[in-house]
């Protein structure tokens, strides 16, 4: 397949590619967490064409984009009185809510769920693409399924070119990391994928949060999971990652002490200078924004590194380090050290 290639800065290629998202293509768009691969999310076909290009497991639902709340109105069948307020609060943004699917919601792009995710980015480009298309898009992340999410257009062409119709530059994702996921679809709110919007930000607007155990621990083998995308290996490195949970010093000893061939350091930037072996850096020790906004693009560069051994340094677990947690400790396949 030929996939078309557009700079957003270009007059037309908006336009261009709503058009195609039209036609029952596939393209891949900037948002502000990570690029997505869209498609229109009402037509069963080019959502299963979704699956296909990212080699996604057919049991791991899409989230459905919109950019405007009047469109809810089509895609959930209930607008949970916490939704509205998390939306009033958070939306346009890096949120995705869970809620009960309308019947106009295919079956493939929910995988079978009566439920349907939605999430209003507040990406320009993203949001004027909706616009344009004048329909929702279903947009899982736009990787190839097992690699790390895409935080830029050149990511996107790693791993989509030849797949897709269109891939659109909408420069890096200033979030970096995948968005928020909170569920309505039962009882209680519950807290599925960290993210940019912290647990604490929804804490106040709701009082009490459910956190879902996979969010920081591995699941056992054969458990009945919440969201399908946590059983799946995300995030996978070629390298053995070990996540390394101790302060500065402590951890620049310990990978000093094991350096060797391959060994590599996935640390902060003031750690950098004081190591023996090959760095790559994932931002300052003191901001969890910028570790969220570099991780996934430096587990890219491990990958083309050639590395074979990485001491990854562990941010902290709280506000955005969550986020950035959640997505390392599964990189390292659960492989923790507490020094
Ligand atoms: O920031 C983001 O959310 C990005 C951009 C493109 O918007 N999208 C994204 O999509 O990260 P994806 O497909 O990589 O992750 C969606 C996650 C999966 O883990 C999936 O299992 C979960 O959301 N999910 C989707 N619909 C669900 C549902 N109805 N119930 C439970 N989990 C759901
Ligand atoms: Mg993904």
């Amino acid at each position: 397949m030929e996939t078309l290639l557009f700079d957003a800065k270009n007059e037309g290629s908006v336009e261009a590619v709503a058009n195609i998202l039209k036609n029952g293509g596939l393209a891949a768009i900037p948002t502000e967490t990570v690029y997505g691969l869209a498609a229109n999310a009402f037509d069963a076909e080019a959502c299963a064409n979704i699956f296909r290009a990212k080699g996604r497991p057919g049991d791991n639902p899409l989230i459905v984009h919109i950019c405007d709340t009047a469109m809810l109105s089509e895609i959930v069948s209930e607008f949970p009185e916490g939704a509205k307020r998390l939306a009033e609060k958070y939306w346009p943004g890096p949120l995705t809510m869970i809620m009960k699917k309308s019947e106009k919601i295919p079956d493939v792009t929910s995988a079978g769920l009566p439920s349907v995710a939605v999430r209003f980015p507040a990406h320009p480009v993203a949001r004027e693409i909706i616009e344009k298309a004048g329909i929702p898009l279903a947009a899982p992340s736009a990787n190839l399924s097992g690699s790390p999410s895409p935080t830029t257009f050149e990511h996107c062409t790693h791993d989509l070119m030849g797949r897709v119709d269109a891939i659109i530059d909408g420069g890096s994702c200033s979030v970096g990391v995948e968005s928020t996921i909170i569920s309505f679809a039962g009882e209680k709110p519950v807290l599925l994928r960290p993210g940019y919007i912290t647990l604490e930000q929804l804490c106040e607007v709701l009082g009490e949060v459910e956190v879902s155990h996979a969010v920081l621990e591995k699941l056992e083998e054969g458990e009945k999971v919440l969201s399908p995308g946590m059983k799946y290996k995300h995030y996978a490195p070629k390298a053995q990652v070990t996540l390394i949970k101790a302060s500065s010093e402590d951890y620049i000893k310990f990978v000093n002490e094991h350096a060797g061939k391959g060994v590599f350091a996935l640390c902060f930037d003031e750690e950098a200078k004081m190591l023996v072996v090959s760095t790559v850096t994932y931002g300052s020790k003191f901001s969890d924004a910028q570790q969220a906004e570099h991780i996934f693009e430096a587990l890219r560069k491990i990958d083309e590194s050639g590395a074979e051994k990485v001491f990854a340094h562990s941010p902290k677990a709280s506000g955005i380090g969550l986020a950035v947690y959640n997505r390392l400790i599964r990189a390292a396949g659960f492989d923790v050290i507490e020094i």
